[in-house]
């Protein structure tokens, strides 16, 4: 696991002690380890039960995310909630947060630009991950994108080489397992139909595959479930 080996310098605004997620919330909105505070509404933190089997991580909030303070409540997380459903992942058993926890934008006109965050803004946020997982402590990771999976997985990792693979999640889980991010299908959707069609199941696919390793509650374990294949 190639998370890098120096102190994220998040952890200095980290309670000492922390086990309680609203706790650490509430401390990540006084976080001013880099500068992408300055120009965020506010710090989005992670959300969902304490511990959960299944653990998803994206690259940072986006504009409603920015402005709700909540994680993938946006387009993006109507259509990750649309595949999670598709395959039979129980939402509200599953945990989800950002590699990092402030919105980095541009103006474009009247917009905000997504613009993505750089290596040393990933590092400063890594703290909060960590702390995260700790208290979560997911039985799997599914990274949401090439940049949390270079953040878990190194930067030589490449989502196009290793997309769907079960890895070895050593020291933050059982398993862990990269694919696509919702936000890269949305802007797929107004093109191809097919090919559109073809990286959605891709996508529900990888996230079943995730799920196979895990129990979810009043859920018989998926381990040798069938995948779904109906409705992806
Ligand atoms: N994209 C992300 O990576 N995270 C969000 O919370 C929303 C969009």
């Amino acid at each position: 696991m190639a998370m890098e080996e120096k102190p994220s310098p998040s952890l200095a605004y980290v309670p000492a002690g922390a086990t309680d997620l609203d706790d650490l919330a509430a401390a990540a909105r006084r976080c001013q380890a880099c500068d992408l505070y300055k120009r965020a509404t506010q710090a989005v933190f992670g959300e969902g039960p304490t511990p959960a089997p299944m653990l998803l991580v994206g690259e940072q909030p986006g504009d409603r995310e920015d402005l709700a303070g909540r994680p993938f409540v946006g387009p993006a997380g109507r259509l990750l909630d649309e595949c999670l459903e598709a395959a039979e992942i129980p939402r509200d058993q599953v945990y989800v947060t950002n590699s990092v926890k402030h919105f980095k934008w541009e103006p474009r006109g009247k917009r905000r630009l997504h613009s993505k965050p750089n290596a040393v803004e990933i590092h400063a946020c890594r703290g909060w991950l960590e702390k995260e997982i700790e208290i979560v402590r997911p039985e799997v990771i599914v990274c949401l994108g090439a940049t949390a999976a270079q953040v878990f997985l190194g930067r030589a990792f490449r989502l196009t080489k290793s997309r769907g693979e079960l890895l070895d999640g050593a020291p933050w889980a059982e398993r862990i397992l990269a694919t696509f991010h919702p936000s890269a299908l949305l802007r797929m959707r107004s093109g191809d139909e097919e090919e559109y069609a073809r990286v959605r199941r891709a996508f529900t696919l990888d996230l079943a595959e995730a799920a196979s390793v895990v129990k979810f509650r009043s859920q018989r374990s998926r381990r040798g479930r069938a995948r779904p294949s109906a409705s992806l």
